[in-house]
């Protein structure tokens, strides 16, 4: 063969391997970085000694960050002079929380296995040790991912559902993802942990489908609560328990939903719409059958990929060609001379 055609060959199989989606398996860095399932257990642990509520914002971000163009971390990327990035889009704007405790992660990673294991994973591996440590079931994560060189606060802003979404809504925007109805529900919940903000129930509270009145859908009792915690014009940040158990993570969110407690609109209505009724009442009796839904809903998001070129960042924030350079000034010694 020709120079020429070999050197085209070997440009499109390199293009080719760079656009390939990379397998995901367990046991990725079993190799490379032996301790790094454990190490980002450990800094989960500690996270949630320090604020129970952490690990669930660190849960979240799994969703956020899958949902918009694959799970690579895009969501982790701070805005540059040319990139708006994701953390400022709407439904991630004073809500996502608790990306310290991902960076923690990230040094503690970066001092055992330098240059080793990617953001995305990570988020991958907390947000089953968020599950786990709470209560929920434990499962083999998929790893082998790699991070992002770009973010999109657009497509974020285009994707993520707002807590106003209906359950058809939410049905048609999980199964472009090849997300079912039941994964909706399992996936939902992880509601199961964690707050939300008041912000986010007060129009159900005074001006449900701005008919100027409440959620008919919420029990009586509970609104009047919520009212409390959320009078009309009161702080929007302010926030409420997303079921009744919100430390542990287990099928009260279900039960709540069954009896009319739900906190968000994008909740109670997965008990409202017939089609996804059933799978809440399921869930609600069977904590099994949910941990196992959930599970796979969890696997499933996961392997949502972008096909895109990326890296192994070494600072979740940051793309690697953009990290400031460490200048190391040596000092010429001159002996005191
Ligand atoms: C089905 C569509 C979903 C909608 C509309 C939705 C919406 C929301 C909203 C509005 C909040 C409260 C945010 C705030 O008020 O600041 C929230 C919290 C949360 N969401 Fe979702 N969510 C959905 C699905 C999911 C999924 C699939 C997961 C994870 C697998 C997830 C995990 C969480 C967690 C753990 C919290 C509590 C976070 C914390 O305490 O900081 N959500 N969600």
């Amino acid at each position: 063969m020709p120079y020429s055609h070999f050197f085209f060959f070997l440009l499109i199989s390199l293009a080719f391997a760079a656009m390939a989606v990379p397998t995901l398996r367990p046991g990725f860095y079993t190799e490379t970085c032996p301790q790094a399932e454990s190490i980002v257990k450990d800094v989960m642990k500690k996270a949630m000694k320090r604020e129970p509520r952490s690990v669930a914002s660190v849960m979240r971000l799994q969703f956020h960050d899958c949902f918009v163009n694959g799970c690579d971390a895009s969501l982790l990327l701070d805005d540059t002079p040319n990139m708006l990035g994701e953390k400022l889009a709407l439904s991630n704007i004073n809500s996502l929380r608790s990306y310290e405790v991902v960076d923690e992660v990230k040094e503690a990673l970066e001092r055992a296995c330098p240059g080793v294991v990617s953001c995305a994973d990570l988020l991958i591996m907390a947000a089953r040790d968020a599950v786990v440590l709470t209560g929920g079931p434990n499962w083999e994560v998929k790893l082998g991912r790699l991070d992002s060189l770009t973010a999109s606060q657009e497509d974020s802003n285009q994707i993520m559902p707002s807590p106003r979404s209906n359950a058809t809504y939410l049905i048609d925007l999980f199964s472009r993802y090849n997300l079912s109805m039941k994964d909706l529900v399992a996936l939902s919940g992880s509601h199961s942990i964690g707050k939300g903000r008041c912000f986010s129930v007060v129009f159900r509270l005074y001006n449900q489908s701005g008919s100027g009145r409440p959620d008919p859908t919420i029990e009586p009792r509970f609104r009047e609560k919520l009212d409390k915690l959320c009078p009309l014009g009161g702080d929007g940040n302010v926030t409420g328990d997303l079921d009744a158990t919100p430390e542990v993570f287990d099928n009260q969110y279900f039960k709540d939903l069954v009896n009319g407690r739900g906190f968000l609109n994008s909740d109670q209505t997965l008990f409202t719409n017939p089609f996804t009724r059933e799978y809440v009442r399921e869930f609600s009796v069977s904590q099994k059958k949910f941990f196992m839904a959930f599970v796979e809903g969890m696997i499933k998001m996961g392997d949502l990929q972008s096909g895109q070129p990326g890296e192994i960042r070494q600072d979740c924030r940051v793309i690697n060609s953009r990290r400031p350079r460490v200048e190391v000034l040596f000092e010429t010694s001159n002996g005191g001379e």
